[in-house]
């Protein structure tokens, strides 16, 4: 069992933030250590250190993995730190200004780096690079490649000219179609929870949003090629799946009949591999929880009771000025339905504060949005206008102090939900998958069905397996455990 992500590529912390948010991820690296020298590689040629940087979403997470994949073959292990890196590629985020800006800083951070470590190749790739590219060598022009996230397929080729020729290679060019065909699954474990992407784009357009233009039309991958990663994983010890896309449930990719399945169709396909103990979804859309889709929360034992479902606001006014298309009585009702074929659902959503145009009245409609549903918990950001959104063009833009005054607000309210959550498991006994050894010695950690972060002491034997645990407290962000004796748990 590996209960670790492959070497060097920076994993963002579990949990439904992974769908969306960028600065919520903070870049790490898993602890790798560097060869004396370069070793050899079967072929003969000298090994290179490859360093991989992710922020943003879990897609760029599962993307980076895929890129590490490609330049396997080429003699590239994953080297934990930029320094001694023959590569380094920073995949990064542009939803938010804040996010856009982290590639800036850290590219001022690595050009002395560069300077001194000749023939080190310097990347750029992710949604910046497809947003910016030109933008990005014109700021910061020691970087030699360009790449946006339907490129990564080609990444040996433009490694190769960009060796022969003294300039940049920067490639942008939208292949959707190619991706999924080109960039093999995975091939490296990634531990007992997985990502699997199975979708990609977004053709939705909200008014605030640059994921339509980065990641470019919605796009669905074929279940054949989904189903075949999955037994691989589950293969490599991987226990729950979390399935992946910028509007996850859209899905709709041809099933090995030739038929054209949904989601629902493909997570009761999923079930059906033995060693898939659990399984989740994100990042979805309201408008595309389709009947099947709520039925498999009701029929498949391994979707678990958790859903990120992000309503942005809680107005209808901000509801249409954002193009969501549907209203907040709309996103309640489809939460009553999914709670009445799984009373026990809890859920997840994104906020924004400030959009533009938005007044106090529609900031009081999206509180009490939250107070009738009830988060367990939840994400918030201050607009941020992005360049190229509709958003960004119009005039009535909220003033800065008011749209921090709006956030605190959400974030008071979904703090104060999520610890209510939380707290209400207290005494409670939960089966918990446990994922990897806790931060002190003879800890696990672990998650509940609602994704909440479990602490228990026990052996490193349980790590893959669930278990029942009894909750001894329910802190704000997490929960601390006690593993029940094999009687009370056969009881349980
Ligand atoms: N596809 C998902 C969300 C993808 S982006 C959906 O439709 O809900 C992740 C989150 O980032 C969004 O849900 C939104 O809350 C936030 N976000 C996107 N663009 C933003 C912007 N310009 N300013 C602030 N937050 C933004
Ligand atoms: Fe962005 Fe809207 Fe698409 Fe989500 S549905 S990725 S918020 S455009
Ligand atoms: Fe960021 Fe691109 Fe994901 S903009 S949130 S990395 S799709």
């Amino acid at each position: 069992m590996t209960g670790q992500p492959p070497a060097s590529i920076s994993r963002p912390p579990e949990g439904p933030d992974r769908a969306a948010g960028a600065e919520r991820v903070s870049p790490m690296s898993a602890p790798m250590s560097a060869p004396e020298s370069p070793p050899q590689t079967a072929a003969g040629s000298a090994k290179k250190r490859l360093h991989i940087q992710s922020w943003g979403c879990q897609m760029n997470v599962y993307d980076s993995l895929r890129m590490a994949d490609v330049l396997r073959p080429l003699g590239y292990e994953p080297h934990d730190s930029p320094v001694g890196a023959d590569m380094i590629i920073l995949n990064t985020c542009h939803i938010r200004e804040k996010a856009t800006e982290k590639l800036f800083s850290e590219l001022g951070r690595l050009r002395a780096l560069k300077a001194e470590t000749p023939g080190m190749v310097l990347a750029v790739a992710g949604c910046v690079a497809q947003a910016e590219g030109a933008e990005v060598v014109a700021r910061a022009p020691y970087v030699d490649l360009v790449f946006g996230p339907q490129s990564y397929h080609k990444l040996p080729e433009m490694i190769a000219r960009a060796s022969r020729a003294a300039g940049h290679v920067i490639e942008t060019e939208f292949e959707t179609e190619a991706k999924f065909d080109l960039l093999p699954g995975s091939s490296a474990p990634q531990g007992v929870t997985a990502f699997l992407t199975v979708q990609e784009g977004c053709d939705k357009f909200c008014s605030f949003c640059v994921v339509p233009y980065t990641r470019g039309a919605e796009h669905s991958r074929p279940a054949a090629g989904i189903l075949g990663e999955a037994r691989r994983l589950v293969g490599q010890g991987t226990r729950e799946l979390t399935l992946l896309g910028q509007n996850v449930n859209a899905y709709h990719g041809q099933g090995p009949d030739g038929a054209e399945w949904g989601l629902g169709r493909l997570l009761r396909a999923l079930a059906e591999i033995p060693g898939v103990v659990r399984l989740r979804y994100t990042t979805s859309h309201p408008r595309d929880m389709d009947d099947d889709l709520i039925a498999a929360h009701r029929d498949v034992a391994q979707l678990m009771p958790f859903l990120h479902l992000p309503v942005q606001s809680g107005s209808d006014r901000m509801l249409a000025a954002m193009n969501r298309g549907h209203t907040a009585e709309e996103y309640l009702r489809l939460v009553d339905r999914l709670r009445a074929v799984r009373p026990d659902l809890a859920l997840s959503s994104d906020f924004i504060a400030g959009h533009p145009g938005e007044r106090p009245s529609d900031h009081a409609a999206t509180l009490r949005l939250i107070e009738r549903v009830g988060f367990a918990q939840a994400y918030s950001f201050k607009y941020s206008p992005r360049p190229g959104t509709p958003a960004a063009a119009q005039t009535m833009q909220v003033a800065e102090a008011e749209q921090d005054a709006r956030l605190q607000e959400i974030q008071a309210l979904l703090r104060a939900q999520q610890a209510a959550f939380n707290a209400a498991t207290a005494d409670r006994v939960v089966e918990v998958l446990f994922t990897g050894p806790g931060r002190h010695p003879g800890q696990l950690s672990g998650r509940t069905p609602w994704l909440q972060p479990v602490h228990a002491l026990g052996p490193a034997s349980l790590i893959g397996l669930v278990r029942p645990v009894r909750i001894e407290a329910g802190h704000p962000n997490s929960l601390s455990a006690t593993l029940l004796p094999e009687p009370e748990a056969a009881a349980a």
